[in-house]
């Protein structure tokens, strides 16, 4: 399992915590998932059974005052990035 995150609403100790609970250790990049060039990176990296996307912002108050981000962050990368997501070897 490999985890992509900006960090805008987390923190890198999270990976500890999964490697604690888990027993499994996820590969972590810290990457945006509207930088093209870091998510080539990584999906060059390596190859991926499947990709979910997680990184959604959900403050009802800040979609609010900032819309335009929000449509961005949580539908308008997501729906150009899925192309590149789906690798060769990736069937979901
Ligand atoms: N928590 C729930 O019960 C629940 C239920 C249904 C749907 N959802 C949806 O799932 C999504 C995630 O929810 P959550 O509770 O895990 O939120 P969360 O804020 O805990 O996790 C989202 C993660 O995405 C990261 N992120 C945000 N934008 C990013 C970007 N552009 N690039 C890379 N990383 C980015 C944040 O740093 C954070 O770690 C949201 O869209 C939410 O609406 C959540």
């Amino acid at each position: 399992m490999v985890v992509a995150d900006n960090l805008s609403n987390s923190d890198a100790s999270v990976i500890d915590r999964i490697a604690e609970i888990t027993g499994v250790r996820p590969g972590f990049f810290c990457a945006d998932s509207a930088e093209k060039t870091a998510m080539v990176e990584i999906f060059r990296a390596q190859a991926f059974d499947a990709v979910i996307h997680f990184g959604g912002k959900k403050s009802v108050p800040e979609s609010v005052s900032e819309p335009i981000s929000y449509y961005q962050n949580n539908i308008d990368t997501p729906q150009r990035s899925a192309t590149r997501w789906s690798t060769p070897g990736s069937r979901r």
